[in-house]
Formats: structure tokens, C-alpha cells, sequence
């Protein structure tokens, strides 16, 4: 496979989910039954990737135990005869999957996250995805970018039309389109005033990128809100080597944000096998 490794920042402190978060890692929250780190990870398990690195931080034990082997429920459940359930709990790590942990000992943005993971990727193309976008599509959104990969073999980055008022939340992109999907990235700025953004391409957080990254994020001053963002390593990426920005077909959900979370809630139990069905009449019958 191309991208064998994919990056994980998992450090952040979700202020914007209190009280939730308070004592629990952000990407614990689950939607419907499964955690939000849980869908990143079988994203980038379904694109071919097998080296999952979390750069995690303090109270993330959490995520680690998720991702571990947990003996005795698995003892009790194979003595209970209860089938199911255990391949559920076993299916959450693949056989195939390794997980690294690295720290970031100090949250100083996403960029330097990133950085903290440059060791264990080498010298590969690698993906990161952040958990609290919650990405729905078929194929999965990491695939759909990592077939791009194939074709274009350089950084390639998820976009979506943003409404005006919201570019202050995002990357915004801007360049020329080379296709209906892929744009040839001239610029790239972290969180634009409406009337300084270049377009209303706002980044999603699922990325691909080449290890040039590497070095433009540690020659970056400080960006917005005072952190080494990804954002201008990607900008300082750009003026030695082709980005492209790609605008995935499927749906994305903001689970950093209490709205977000609540509608990828909503969406996904209606989506479900099992649960679809009766919530759908639950929701129904609700006097709204
Ligand atoms: C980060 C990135 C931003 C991107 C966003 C996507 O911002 O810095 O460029 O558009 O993720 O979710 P954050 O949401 O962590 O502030």
C-alpha cells in the first residue's frame, strides 16, 4: 500500500465540549456505540494504512486502553458464549493494525503535533486525520484521497464549501481547478476574516502529506491564536512542491461542536441496521 501510517492528534483538551471533557478525552465521545477515534482509525484502516500513531497527551490514557487488548472482558465473554459481542470488542485492533503512542508534552497547535510524529514516519508520504471530524463516505474519505494519491503522488489535502461566515473555523484553500474534484492549491491561510479569505474552500481534517512537511512546520513562527499550526506548514510546503486540495464526495460532521456531535448522533442511529428503524418512530412521534 502507498500510505502505510497515518497520524492521529489526539492531545488536545475539547474545551469546547465542557463539561464533558473535563475528565475524558474528547475523542472518547461516542456516537451511537462507537467512540470518535474509533471511526478515524477504521477510515484509515479502510484506505490500507496499518500504522496508526496517536500523538496523545495527560488524560489520554483512555484511548490507549481502547486500543489494547482487554483480557478479562474478552475471558468473560467467551465464557458467556456470547459470540457477537466478542468480535465486536476484538475487531476494534486488526490482527494486522499496530498502534504507537508518542506524547506531546506541551499543546502548542496542530502543527506541532504533527511534528512530534516525525520520527515514526520516516521518510513516506503519511495521512492525519483529526477525530472530531467525523467523515461519511462511500468509499470511506481517506480512500477516495488515497486513489487520488495514486494518481497524483503529492500532497493532497480535503475541502468543502463553507458558508462565508464561517471561514474564521477553517483552512481556507484557494487555486486552480485541474478537475471536477481536484484544485492545484496556490494558497493556503488558517482561519481567514470573511473579507481576507481566498475562497470558500475550508479544509477538512483528513490530509495526505509528503515529509517536506516536516521541515517547513519547524521553520513556521507561531500562527493564529499563538500555535505552530499544519495550515502554514502546508503554505511553506507549497512554494517547493505541487498541493492539491480535493473536495471528497460524502458528509462530514464537526464533533468538537455540542451541534455536530448531536446531528452525527441523530444521523447515524437512523443510518443504523439495528436501531434505524424504531428511532425513526421514536423521532416521529415526538411533539416538536
Ligand atoms: C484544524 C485546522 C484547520 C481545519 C480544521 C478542520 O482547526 O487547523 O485548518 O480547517 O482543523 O476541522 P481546529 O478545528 O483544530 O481549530
Amino acid at each position: 500500500m502507498l500510505i502505510q501510517k497515518a497520524i492521529f492528534p489526539v492531545a488536545g483538551l475539547g474545551t469546547r465540549f465542557l463539561p464533558a471533557t473535563k475528565a475524558q478525552p474528547k475523542e472518547m465521545l461516542p456516537v451511537v456505540d462507537k467512540p470518535l477515534i474509533q471511526y478515524a482509525v477504521e477510515e484509515a484502516y479502510a484506505a490500507g494504512v496499518r500504522e496508526m500513531i496517536f500523538v496523545t497527551g495527560r488524560h489520554k490514557r483512555p484511548i490507549e486502553d481502547h486500543f489494547d487488548m482487554t483480557f478479562e472482558l474478552e475471558v468473560a465473554l467467551e465464557q458467556a458464549g456470547k459470540e457477537e459481542l466478542l468480535g465486536v470488542v476484538r475487531s476494534v485492533k486488526p490482527d494486522d493494525m499496530e498502534c504507537i503512542y508518542v506524547r506531546q508534552a506541551q499543546a502548542l497547535g496542530l502543527g506541532h503535533a504533527v511534528l512530534c510524529a516525525q520520527r515514526l514516519t520516516g521518510n513516506e508520504p503519511f495521512a492525519v486525520l483529526l477525530a472530531d471530524d467525523l467523515m461519511v463516505g462511500t468509499p470511506p474519505v481517506l480512500a477516495q484521497m488515497v486513489e487520488q494519491f495514486k494518481e497524483w503522488r503529492a500532497s493532497i489535502i480535503a475541502v468543502q464549501e463553507v458558508p462565508p461566515e464561517h471561514t474564521r473555523r477553517y483552512g481556507i484553500v484557494a487555486g486552480h481547478a485541474v478537475n471536477e474534484r481536484m484544485m492545484d492549491v496556490q494558497r493556503i491561510v488558517e482561519k481567514p476574516a470573511p473579507e481576507a479569505a481566498p475562497s470558500r474552500l475550508g479544509v477538512a481534517g483528513r490530509y495526505i502529506l509528503t515529509p517536506g512537511v516536516f521541515h517547513e512546520i519547524s521553520n513556521q513562527p507561531r500562527g493564529v491564536g499563538g500555535e505552530i499550526q499544519l495550515t502554514d506548514g502546508i503554505a511553506g510546503l507549497l512554494r517547493r512542491e505541487k498541493v492539491f486540495a480535493y473536495r471528497y464526495e460524502g458528509r462530514r460532521y464537526d464533533c468538537g461542536s455540542k451541534e455536530g456531535f448531536l446531528q452525527a448522533n441523530v444521523e447515524l442511529t437512523l443510518e443504523h441496521p439495528v436501531l434505524g428503524a424504531g428511532f425513526r418512530d421514536y423521532l416521529k412521534d415526538l411533539p416538536l
